[in-house]
């Protein structure tokens, strides 16, 4: 009987070392190791032997489950080693490839549109600031001469956050709240322009996201006039566009600025864009920002970047701008 365990032993033994898949080593453990194996067999029949052979026979038959058990597990650690490394293998992305072909990243659209905006206003003598995107109610509306009661506040479609019940902190509907602080934290003369990420509740369509991109001017000094504005306007635009390009104001309200405008960019072949509003501080919004309004006077304006790359690449639809599929964003 001894033999035929040392049988049994082997036979299992070759089995777990031919196995090639987790699948097979767990059908050789339930035909080797299980209920009606060979093993389990032996001992069955070792019930009728005498006592000194159920001994020595026993302890062979524990022994050759213990060592087919010890080699089903080391089998089973190799072959998950083994299917680990073919998988990570298998998943490998080949960066030198990508080099290879030269599929570099490259600001967005709008992105490059902010950066030759700044590029612009520092040319013609401006600093940049940037604000929070999440404000308060204060600076969003009530220091730009918008008090509780204004009805110009339900022109904004304001996202409210839920941090104080009373909607006092919100997600800034433009970036004239920075106009505020850069008055609360520079002194005069304040040459300014402000880009950044503003929101309200839109729905998006082919001309409006609910989060977008908008650039801010202000100029604070003694002696600011309505044609410093104008002319600020003009030789931006023609700095941007190029020298076939004019500019106009039209007369608008705004609450944060008196008198207001629109200002409108006309293109070479004698199109109009309409472009952003603008106008002189509001002597309230100057005093918001701790300024004297017998001493100081300013200008200030504010447009949307996104259309503006919008306009340069005859895009026809901003969401595509933002939908981030590859083979669109590469063509700018
Ligand atoms: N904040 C205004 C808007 O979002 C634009 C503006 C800025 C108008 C500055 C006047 C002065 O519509």
């Amino acid at each position: 009987m001894i033999d035929d365990v040392r049988q049994a032993r082997e036979a299992g033994l070759a089995r777990v070392a031919a196995a090639t898949s987790s699948d097979e080593l767990r059908s050789v453990d339930a035909e080797v190791l299980g209920k009606k194996g060979p093993l389990s067999g032996l001992k069955t029949r070792l019930g009728g032997s005498p006592v000194e052979e159920r001994k020595t026979v026993g302890q062979a038959i524990n022994e050759a489950i213990t060592a087919v058990q010890a080699a089903l597990d080391a089998r089973s650690a190799a072959l998950g080693a083994e299917q680990t490394a073919a998988r990570i293998a298998a998943e490998r992305l080949d960066l030198t490839e990508v080099v290879g072909r030269q599929r570099r990243g490259h600001p967005h659209l709008s992105t490059q549109a902010w950066e030759r905006l700044e590029d612009v206003f520092v040319g013609l003598g401006f600093q940049v600031a940037e604000g929070p995107e999440v404000e308060t109610d204060f600076y969003n509306f009530e220091a730009l001469n918008m008090p509780r009661s204004h009805p110009a506040r339900s022109g904004f479609d304001t996202l409210f956050t839920d941090y104080h019940d009373d909607g006092t902190v919100l997600l800034r509907t433009h970036t004239s709240p920075v106009q505020i602080r850069v008055m609360q934290q520079i002194a005069p003369p304040i040459y300014m322009v402000m880009p950044g990420k503003v929101f309200r509740r839109d729905t998006p369509d082919a001309t409006h996201m609910p989060v977008f991109h908008q650039i801010e001017g202000l100029v604070v000094d003694r002696n600011i006039t309505m044609a410093h504005l104008a002319g600020t306007i003009d030789a931006f635009t023609k700095a941007f566009f190029g020298s076939g390009f004019s500019s106009r104001l039209r007369p608008n309200y705004f609450p944060f600025t008196e008198p207001s405008a629109e200002f409108d960019i006309r293109r070479p072949d004698g199109t109009w864009i309409e472009l952003g509003g603008c106008g002189m501080v509001h002597p309230n919004v100057l005093r918001a920002g701790g300024l004297d309004p017998e001493v100081w006077s300013g200008f200030a304006f504010g447009f949307g970047i996104d259309r503006m790359a919008r306009e340069r690449h005859g895009v026809d639809d901003l969401r595509d701008m933002f939908s981030n599929d590859i083979r669109f964003i590469e063509q700018f």
